[in-house]
């Protein structure tokens, strides 16, 4: 048990010892931005307007009913119009609170928002394969680069999976959630950590259900290669580092 210890600790409420933890922004430290920066001369590409008639499953009940984590994929491709949807399913923004925080589809503890979403992209329609990050603000997909031997590469990251074998690569679409945990760990110092860790899994959640919504299946995916994701992806794997994957495909009928 003491080989548990630890972790197990990390994962109890330490919300009491925190209220006398001065955190950085107590301290007056600068608020860390709310959302990653980018080189406006990317190539960028507008993403369609989300339309209620995009979901085929209307059904809430249906929606959470049907979900299933799903591995195999037919070769067909999402269409844009089913990317966006699912790009702000999971981390479209909604609003502001009283306080100008920004608010997402996903509830997230205080509002952090810690997360960037980035992409592999193997067939969206009129989409060229590499590599994307999601500007959620702009609602606006930014390229980063195209990767060579995609497939294979994406097999790297996923590395040995217990289920079906080698499925992300077959997937339509792999999301990649980062992290830049000092949003979190300014406002929250210590009791950040725990708090991510939840926050990510609504953003899954909504992905299996909006996925299940367009007759796609959507898997989670937390065996992964963190090194190099975080390289192909350019990240430090300090300040910002990736916490989470989901790959979505169309359905094998
Ligand atoms: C945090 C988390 C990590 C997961 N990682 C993987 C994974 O790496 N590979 C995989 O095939 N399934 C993965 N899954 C999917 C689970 O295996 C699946 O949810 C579970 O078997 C229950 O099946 P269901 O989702 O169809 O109800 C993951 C699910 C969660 C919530």
């Amino acid at each position: 048990m003491a080989r548990y210890e630890q972790q197990r600790n990390f994962l109890k409420s330490n919300f009491l010892e925190f209220k006398h933890i001065k955190t950085d922004k107590a301290k007056g430290l600068p608020k860390p931005p709310a959302i990653k920066s980018y080189d406006p001369l990317s190539i960028i590409i507008d993403l369609p307007r989300i339309r209620e008639d995009i979901v085929k499953k209307q059904s809430i009940y249906e929606c959470i009913k049907g979900r299933r984590s799903t591995r195999l994929y037919s070769k067909e491709s999402l269409t844009l119009s089913e990317l966006s949807y699912l790009l702000w399913a999971t981390q479209g923004i909604t609003g502001t609170n009283k306080g100008g925080l920004m608010l997402r589809t996903v509830p997230c503890s205080g509002a952090t928002h810690t997360f960037e979403t980035y992409l592999l992209i193997t067939r969206v329609e009129g989409i060229q394969q590499g590599v994307y990050r999601y500007l959620p603000v702009e609602h606006q997909l930014l390229f980063m680069h195209e990767l060579n031997e995609m497939n294979n590469k994406i097999d790297a990251i996923t590395l040995d999976q217990p289920f079906v074998p080698n499925f992300a690569k077959r997937a339509a679409v792999v999301f990649a959630w980062s992290t830049t945990p000092y949003r979190s760990e300014w406002k929250y110092d210590i009791s950040a950590h725990k708090k991510i860790l939840i926050d990510v899994g609504h953003v899954c959640q909504n992905l299996y259900l909006a996925s299940e919504s367009v007759d796609a299946g959507a898997c989670a995916i937390g065996i992964y290669d963190q090194k190099l994701i975080d390289e192909v992806l350019g990240l430090d794997g300090v300040e910002e580092y990736v916490l989470y994957l989901g790959a979505v495909g169309k359905k094998q009928k």
